[in-house]
């Protein structure tokens, strides 16, 4: 089951590979876990100088295993998933993403959490909550207008298309486009850069460029509130349903 999360320790950076190609790298509660503590325990591990999270070759992750969304079975404080949110928004250690494919749901608003992104030319990028009749997660809905102003953010959240990766560095989302398969390679020089850094004023520049990260945990606890909610309305399964039943969602008996 972990190998569905590979997590390897690389010149001091630990390397977190999401591994679930033949399920577009979907992240279960299972594989929240591996990352919750792969992130989380890298602020305690004096070893580890930065965190990279990348996927395989054609798929960052297609977001949350919709399948426990249909279950409605990651509302609970304690979960995984709420651990892994919890790492991602308060890690002091340096976090970088190295985007391949599609980075969709979580895909894309974990990448706000980093301070580093790295995407290939063809990386696409996916915030679909509303088509799925859910709210933003992981404190999207405060960081997103934050780095892409609320224009963008607007666009990006309230109609739910998804954009490229020109859009994406436009929006603030990602550091840089690499050359083609060159993202994580470029995500690992980034890091290596920030491991031959002082650590000590490393965490604290981390820290002031974050600034008010009660703000944020804040925005966590009440999005997750909003999205508990969502889960469990008719709207979201008939949403929820219509993708394993491939086919596009009806919402018109819904008032
Ligand atoms: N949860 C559960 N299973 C998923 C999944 C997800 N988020 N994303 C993909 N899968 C599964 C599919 O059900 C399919 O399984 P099967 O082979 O047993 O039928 C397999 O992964 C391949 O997916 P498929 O849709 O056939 O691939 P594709 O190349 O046509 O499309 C995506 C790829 C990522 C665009 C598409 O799978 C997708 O839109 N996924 C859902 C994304 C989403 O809404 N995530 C939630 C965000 S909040």
């Amino acid at each position: 089951m972990t190998d569905l999360v590979k997590t390897e320790l690389i010149d001091g950076i630990r390397v977190v590979t999401i591994n679930r190609p033949e399920k577009k790298n979907a992240l279960t509660q299972a594989m929240y876990a591996v990352m919750a503590d792969a992130v989380a325990g890298a602020d305690e591990d004096p070893e580890v100088r930065a965190v990279v999270i990348t996927g395989t070759e054609d798929i960052f992750t297609s977001g949350n295993d919709l399948n426990d969304f249909l279950q409605a079975s990651v509302d609970d404080a304690e979960t995984p998933v709420w651990r892994f949110l919890r790492a991602i928004a308060t890690t002091t250690t340096p976090l970088l993403a190295a985007v391949n494919g599609a980075g969709i749901g979580i895909g894309t608003t974990m990448l706000l959490h980093c301070d580093f992104v790295y995407a290939s030319p063809g990386a696409r990028f996916h915030m679909p909550f509303i088509n799925l009749a859910l709210v933003p997660e992981a404190a999207s809905s405060l960081l997103l207008p934050r780095c892409a102003g609320y224009r963008k953010a607007a666009e990006l959240l309230m109609l739910g298309e998804p954009f490229d990766a020109n859009e994406a560095v436009a929006a603030g989302v990602v550091t840089a486009i690499a050359p083609a398969k060159g993202e994580l390679e470029m995500a690992m020089d980034t890091a290596r850069k920030l491991a031959a850094k002082p650590p000590s004023a490393l965490r604290q520049t981390k820290a002031l460029l974050r600034g008010d990260d009660q703000s944020v945990r804040e925005r966590l606890e009440a999005e997750g509130a909003e999205f508990k909610v969502c889960l469990s309305s008719p709207e979201a399964k008939e949403a929820m349903t219509a993708f394993f039943e491939r086919r596009p969602p009806d919402f018109s008996k819904f008032t």
